[in-house]
């Protein structure tokens, strides 16, 4: 069973299938609908709240002919009690496929183990896939122009990442980028650093661990490719928002920041934004933030992964 939990979870070979079919789907967008997921019916099972994952999955599902599914853990018995396994085993005799959002990861790991259908991560507390595969096929767009070699273009290109180095999208992006041919530079407060977890991911996949950790901000954007941030207080750390804002400060997203990357840098940030904390609003709004863009490619992108799962799934 082909899963997409993680970004590692489509080989090097399969990225430039992936990339094409969202190419693809975005210049489709408005034109006859395409029929891969005629006749099923993919549920979107969140613990969380969500704007661009939920819409996108549910417009996506849609456009390809499918039925969503919406299911809030609360109102499944998942919420009172029974085991992620025998909610997996019940959904794959209803459902063709499941959208999971969650805080541990490991839930979306039991989840895949026990289902019969192809699960994909929709965020979790350690990866949040779909978002970086969106966001370098935004980048890819741009450097690769129109029918250049996405995958191709991300190669030797810089990113560095600001604020919270050790959450969903920091990692994702470590490991994202060993997948890409990209490199990884974090600034964050030390106490910050990416953790323990991605670490073990990379060793366990045979990756190197080659991202740079600093906590000088503008050490990491020197020649950077894209500059990106999140925000400081992630779903489920509400609690620690006033900590983290003030430990955090040193790495906002400034003007004066952005202005020491590449003169043609990307500005990027998998949204919702806090302006004025994590990120200036001026940098939102620079002719080269590239925010919006990427939410939109979540549909284009989110459509390319449901078709190449579903394609795996159909084959004998
Ligand atoms: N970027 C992202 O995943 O947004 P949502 O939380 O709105 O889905
Ligand atoms: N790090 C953020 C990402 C939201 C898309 C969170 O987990 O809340």
């Amino acid at each position: 069973m082909k899963h997409f939990l993680k970004e590692t979870d489509f080989k090097a070979h399969e990225l430039a299938g992936v990339f094409a079919l969202a190419r693809e789907f975005k210049a489709q967008r408005g034109r006859a609908a395409s029929a891969v997921l005629a006749g099923q019916t993919w549920a979107l099972l969140f613990s969380k709240s969500s704007t661009r994952t939920r819409v996108s999955f549910e417009v996506g599902i849609h456009e390809l002919g499918g039925n969503p599914l919406f299911l809030n853990r609360n109102d499944i018995q998942l919420g009172r009690g029974e085991s992620v396994e025998d909610t997996a085993r019940v959904l794959s005799r209803f459902v063709h496929g499941l959208i999971v959002r969650t805080f541990d990861h490991n839930d979306v790991v039991r989840l895949a183990a026990a289902a019969s259908v192809p699960v994909i991560n929709g965020l979790t507390d350690f990866l949040h896939p779909c978002q970086i595969y969106s966001d370098a096929f935004t980048a890819a767009e741009i450097w690769a122009g129109p029918g250049g070699d996405l995958v191709g273009s991300l190669k030797g290109r810089k990113i560095a990442y600001l604020g919270d180095t050790c959450f969903n999208m920091a990692n994702s992006w470590i490991l994202g980028a060993s997948l890409f041919g990209m490199k990884v530079a974090l600034a964050g407060p030390q106490v910050y650093e990416p953790g323990p977890e991605i670490k073990a991911q990379l060793a366990a996949e045979g990756r190197a661990a080659d991202y740079q950790f600093t906590t000088d901000p503008f050490e990491a954007v020197k020649d950077a490719d894209i500059v990106y941030t999140d925000v400081w207080a992630s779903m489920g750390q509400e609690d620690e928002a006033e900590e983290r804002i003030a430990q955090m400060q040193p790495y906002a997203a400034t003007a004066k920041l952005f202005a020491a990357a590449k003169p043609d840098a990307l500005f990027m940030h998998c949204l919702p934004a806090h302006p004025g904390e994590e990120v200036e609003q001026a940098v939102l709004d620079n002719p080269r933030s590239v925010i919006f863009d990427q939410a939109e490619n979540r549909l284009h992108m989110q459509k390319a992964i449901l078709a190449t799962l579903s394609r795996h799934h159909a084959a004998p």
